[in-house]
């Protein structure tokens, strides 16, 4: 079976991946600096405890024969911190991404499956975001992103490095057998904080903007199951095992949820009342990102099972659970 490097492999989706892979068969290893994962959230494989900047551990780790492939799971992902601290986005989400690249090609590991992100197009001039949908991001974790996304053209052209750049919308929900979840410190992700509002973990949800140009005002988010994101991330490794070419896919449902149904949803799935407080538009949201998918469905036969809103927030909500020690 497949032998597959999971950098970031403790984090909130590299860890459903791990899982993921292990019930596959695959021979996994997980490499992270737990500088924001969780050494107990790595359920299968070997663990190597290190980071991307650590250039002489990534030889030795990346021998010639040891990996068949390499999925990146390892940024930062907070827009708003982008902003005020750039150099901290580039040095691991560019530099560290070089470093791990150049391991790569010293031990002729060809095939990468990368995280990109629906933050590379920018403010939306159109609805759902296909493919051909500009790439003009407007923070620097966007622009970081965006950068590996065209070395990684460059490293094919140049050096036959193939690779599939997955640009998540909003990655939510939890692991259906409760095993994971998101646990990231702060929380900045709307699912999470709501679920948290329900748990009493915090006394209330702030609702960023109502006066948004939507049905309902509050912005409009396609969220994608985190299982489904890994399905694409297997449906890609097979694709790339069996010779395809580098490939980009937007990923997300291709249905928008505003901010108000979300909250909505997790009044219906958890039975609790939730505190909302209106609070002011927070820098750089646009109105509403929305994916158009469809090249991933032809070309990969992606088909995501848990589209459902309802369904994505009843499995974060049994994680949020455990995490409040209400199980
Ligand atoms: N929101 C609130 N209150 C909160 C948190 C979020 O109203 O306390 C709103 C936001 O304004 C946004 C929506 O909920 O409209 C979703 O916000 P998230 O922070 O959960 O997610 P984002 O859409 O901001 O970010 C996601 C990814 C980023 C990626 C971005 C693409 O998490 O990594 O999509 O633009 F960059």
């Amino acid at each position: 079976m497949h032998k597959v490097l999971v950098v970031g492999g403790a984090g909130y989706i590299g860890s459903h991946m791990v899982k993921r892979l292990g019930q596959l068969g695959c021979a996994v290893t997980t490499l992270d600096n737990l500088s924001s994962g969780h050494r107990d959230a790595v359920l299968c494989g070997d663990f190597i405890h290190g980071d991307l900047a650590n250039t002489a551990l990534l030889a030795r780790l990346l021998q010639p024969g040891r990996f068949d492939a390499v999925m990146h799971f390892a940024s930062f992902i907070q827009v708003g911190e982008s902003v005020q601290d750039p150099a901290k986005y580039y040095e691991n989400n560019v530099t560290n991404t070089l470093h791990l690249l150049g391991a790569m090609r010293a031990a002729r590991v060809n095939r990468f499956i990368f995280s990109s992100t629906a933050a590379t197009f920018g403010e939306p001039q159109y609805s759902p975001i296909d493919e051909r949908h500009p790439q003009q991001p407007i923070n620097p974790y966007g622009r970081s992103k965006l950068m590996i996304e065209q070395v990684l053209e460059d490293y094919d052209r140049a050096y036959g490095l193939k690779s599939v750049c997955l640009r998540y919308f909003n990655a939510a929900g939890a692991d259906p057998d409760g095993e994971l979840g998101e646990r990231h410190e702060p929380e900045t992700h709307l699912i999470p904080l709501v679920l948290q509002a329900a748990s009493g973990r915090r006394s209330h949800i702030s609702v960023f903007g109502r006066d948004y140009d939507t049905p309902d005002g509050t912005c409009i988010r396609d969220y994608i199951h985190i299982n489904d994101l890994c399905e694409a991330h297997w449906l890609s490794l097979q694709s790339l095992m069996q010779g395809a070419g580098s490939q980009r896919y937007n990923l997300g449902n291709g249905q928008g949820f505003s901010v108000q149904a979300v909250i909505e949803a997790a009044q219906r799935v958890t039975g609790r009342t939730i505190a909302v407080q209106d609070a002011p538009l927070r820098e750089g949201d646009p109105a509403r990102l929305v994916a158009d998918a469809t090249l991933a469905r032809q070309q990969l036969g992606w088909r995501p099972q848990f589209a459902d809103l309802d369904t994505l927030v009843r499995h974060a909500w049994a994680w949020e659970q455990r995490m409040a020690g209400l199980t």
